[in-house]
């Protein structure tokens, strides 16, 4: 299997910690999901494929778009979150989910109109095959359009808490730059050369400011403490409850200065990445 180490990681690990904070996330990401639909600007009638979909909150934003005459596939590596998305789902006929990996799963040739994907393109462990498998499925002249995280500089609603667990527990083993995972595709130029290398034309990768809204500061700092980099710094170091405890309390502290009348308001920055199928 091409992507084993994360096809455990995203049923075994992540993918049960997203299905219990997968209306918190999706909340707090309202403002990235608006950025990307608006993006994608997908007409009536088209076909998309929604790449690493998890529990479904784009792909029904592009059913919607897509209309009666359309149709989304959300395709993912992860039983629990594609079980809540299938839930989620039920009776929306111009919509299905697939349980494969996106990288190397045989799609009928130039079958969407549109590939899109919010976080859900990061983890390929061979990017430009996987690119590539995905452009076979792209009509000619189809589109490419999904947003990642920029730099963890540029994200400090990531950097903050991960610097805190860090200076507690020590910073993560080293691994290969780029490896898998949510900071993998930061570097705009790296992006763009998978794409080139992967045949896609009129690439862009845009760095673009977006706020995540946050409810409170418990909550947030349960998040960090739970996903992203932050989060597996705190597995990875195999924290106990006390600690993390502790962390939680630090992380809350220090997003304090983010909070204000109107709730929580975290820096971003994502990529939005766009390009087509010439
Ligand atoms: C950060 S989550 C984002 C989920 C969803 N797009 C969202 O924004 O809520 C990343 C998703 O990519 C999926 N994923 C990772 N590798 C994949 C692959 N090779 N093929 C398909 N999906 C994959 C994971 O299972 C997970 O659901």
């Amino acid at each position: 299997m091409a992507n084993e180490k994360q096809f455990t990681y995203w049923n075994e690990v992540a993918g049960p910690k997203w299905v219990k904070v997968g209306d918190e996330m999706d909340s707090r990401f309202t403002a990235i999901t608006d950025l990307l639909v608006t993006q994608a600007d997908v007409k009536p009638g088209e076909r998309v494929l929604d790449i690493g979909c998890g529990m479904g909150p784009t792909t029904f934003c592009f059913a919607d778009k897509a209309g009666p005459e359309g149709h989304v596939t959300g395709i993912d590596i992860s039983t629990p979150m594609l079980n809540v998305a299938r839930q989620r789902g039920a009776g929306i006929p111009r919509l299905d989910f697939l349980l494969a990996d996106a990288q190397t799963f045989q799609f009928d040739a130039a079958k969407f109109n549109v590939l899109a994907s919010r976080f859900g393109v990061m983890f390929f462990g061979d990017p430009v095959a996987a690119f590539t498998n995905l452009r076979a499925a792209l009509v000619p002249g189809g589109r490419v359009c999904f947003v990642c995280w920029a730099t963890l500089d540029e994200n400090p609603h990531w950097n903050i808490p991960f610097q805190l667990v860090a200076q507690r527990l020590g910073y993560p083993e080293e691994r290969p730059a780029r490896a898998p995972g949510p900071m993998a595709f930061a570097d705009a130029g790296y992006v763009a050369e998978i794409l080139t290398r992967a045949g896609y034309s009129d690439i862009a990768v845009t760095p673009t400011p977006v706020p995540i809204i946050g409810k409170n500061l418990t909550e947030e700092a349960q998040i960090a403490c739970l996903l992203g980099p932050s989060g597996a710094l705190t597995d990875e170091k195999q924290a106990d409850e006390a600690t993390r405890q502790i962390l939680r309390e630090e992380i809350s502290t220090a997003l304090a200065q983010f909070d204000g009348p109107h709730g929580i308001k975290l820096p971003a920055t994502v990529n939005v990445v766009t390009a087509t199928n010439r």
